[in-house]
């Protein structure tokens, strides 16, 4: 089944007379579980792509189907809903709330979609990550690295089926982006999450399933599937990654 489709979708941004389309026309379709990376030089319309896939913008025109829902025909509250219980989010630069501690930011999309668990939950996922014992750490008390893990935390807080990524590692050291990788495989794995990530490093690419690449805007090819023996590196300890 298509965790995720779009058919057509089209971003334009007036800047002064000119309009330009940052997302061009572009179809896609990803399988549950897969794990897609979107490739492109910067300003080809990554982070643009990944904010409409994920509901967070709108396209100017076109469909966009997340969990068979068409998610261009919702409001405010509905897409709010389905953000919140179908997918996580991942940024560049952590986008944590300053003012509450590591484990209430993990909690705190649990809390609000109702859930009694969440503070098991996000203990849970916490422990995972070896950072229990920085739990009531704020943000401006923890490293990139350790910020990174949080996030990942609180995107799957909420075991959404589907995880976005807009360069999860383009802020960290290789040893903390090896981490961070190899934690969002795994879970990917485990739990068969689609994986959803825009980044610019070949060594992160060569191990998704498929690659879509974006030039101004449009999706000029696509890698197509290979098999995992084919990808190499799968294993977390094999994953090589420079800067
Ligand atoms: N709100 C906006 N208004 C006008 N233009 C925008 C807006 N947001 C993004 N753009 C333009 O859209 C284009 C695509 O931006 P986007 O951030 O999606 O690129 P990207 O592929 O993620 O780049 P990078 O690799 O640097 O992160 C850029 O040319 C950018 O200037
Ligand atoms: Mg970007």
């Amino acid at each position: 089944m298509n965790i995720l489709e779009t058919q057509d979708i089209t971003k334009l941004y007036t800047i002064g007379e000119r309009q330009i389309a940052v997302v061009d026309r572009v179809s896609l379709q990803v399988k549950e579980g897969e794990f897609v990376v979107i490739t492109g030089s910067s300003g080809s319309g990554k982070t643009t792509l990944l904010t409409l896939l994920s509901g967070l913008d709108r396209p100017t025109s076109g469909k966009i189907f997340l969990a068979g829902e068409d998610i261009t025909s919702f409001n405010e509250d509905q897409l709010a809903e389905i953000r919140n219980m179908t997918t996580g989010f991942v940024f560049q630069d952590f986008h944590l709330v300053p003012s509450l501690n590591a484990l209430e930011n993990v909690m705190f999309p649990a809390e609000l979609a109702g859930d009694e668990r969440a503070a098991e939950r996000a203990r849970s996922l916490l422990e995972r990550v070896g950072l229990w014992q920085r739990s009531h750490n704020f943000p401006e008390q923890l490293s990139g690295g350790e910020k990174q893990r949080v996030a990942l935390c609180r995107a799957l807080v909420n075991t959404p089926p589907i995880l976005f990524a807009d360069e999860p590692t383009g802020n960290l050291d290789s040893r903390n982006s090896r981490e961070i990788v190899s934690l969002l495989l795994e879970m990917q794995r485990e739990s068969n999450t689609t994986l959803v990530m825009a980044t610019h490093s070949p060594e992160i690419a060569a191990l998704a399933e498929r690659i879509l690449n974006l030039h101004d805007g449009r999706l000029v090819k696509e890698r197509e599937d290979h098999p995992a023996e084919e990808r190499g590196g799968m294993e977390a300890k094999e994953i090589r990654l420079q800067h």
